[in-house]
């Protein structure tokens, strides 16, 4: 099966996918995470997306979606990929559908994780992130320590879109830009609605629940 979680930054997207692939044999591609290890490395692309990423606004369609394409047409990924943050726009629905078409797939369903507002800063304001095993933490919320990560601490790190002003601008432009293609999810039938604010534990007790029957 192929599954987007949906959701405003902070509202806890790559929390749960790290969770869904611990239990199941599926894929996570973070098109955030994408763009920054271009960004890490110093590629062309990186250099053109870095200050667009640090604003809070969107990288363009074009990008993203020639990244998505890369990973839905290798064999290896077939009918087993978690996006998260991705799509982000409607082009880029439309675009995830003509390539699902083309290699033969479809999304089977989509879990929108909804935070309140007061809650997203908080919760940026204290991620830190392996950047060795990516696992997503946060210093106040759900500290790593030596049950939950076996990376060293040296490798923990903050993203540099996480400050306060930025924070506010990606909000911003998730419910301009973002927010509105969940209309989309929800004609077709097969969006879940999930409360964000409740506990790590509590939202992935009902996607897991969820995704034990599902049968492709
Ligand atoms: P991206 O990296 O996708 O950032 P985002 O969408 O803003 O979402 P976040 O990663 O901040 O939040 P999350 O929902 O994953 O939360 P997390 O699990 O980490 O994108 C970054 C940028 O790249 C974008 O702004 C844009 O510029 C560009 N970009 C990416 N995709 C794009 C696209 N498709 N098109 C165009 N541009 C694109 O949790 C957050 C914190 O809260 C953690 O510390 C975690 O421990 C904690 N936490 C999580 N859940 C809970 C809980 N239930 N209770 C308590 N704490 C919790
Ligand atoms: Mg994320």
């Amino acid at each position: 099966m192929n599954l987007i979680i949906f959701g405003a930054p902070g509202a806890g997207k790559g929390t749960q996918s790290n969770n869904i692939i611990n239990d199941f044999d599926l894929k996570q591609v973070s098109t955030g995470d994408l763009l920054r290890s271009e960004i890490k490395i110093k590629t062309e692309l990186g250099k053109k997306i870095e200050s667009i990423i640090n604003n809070g606004e969107l990288v363009s369609d074009d990008v993203v979606n020639a990244l998505i394409k890369k990973i839905i047409s290798d064999p290896k990924n077939f009918n087993r990929l978690i996006f998260d943050g991705y799509p982000r726009t409607i082009l880029q629905v439309y675009a995830l559908e003509k390539l699902l078409k083309e290699f033969n797939q479809k999304i089977s369903i989509v879990f929108s994780l909804n935070v309140n507002k007061d809650i997203v800063s908080k919760r940026a304001n204290g991620r830190v992130i392996c950047n060795r095993c990516l696992r997503i933490f946060n210093i106040y919320l759900n500290p790593p320590n030596s049950k939950n990560h076996k990376c060293e601490k040296k490798y923990l790190e903050k993203r540099t879109d996480d400050d306060r002003k930025t924070i506010l601008n990606r909000y911003e432009t998730y419910v301009v830009k973002t927010k509105p293609i969940l209309d989309y999810y929800d004609k077709k039938r097969f969006l879940v609605k999930i409360d964000g604010n409740q506990k790590i534990v509590e939202i992935y007790d009902k996607i897991k629940g969820i995704l034990e029957n599902i049968r492709d």
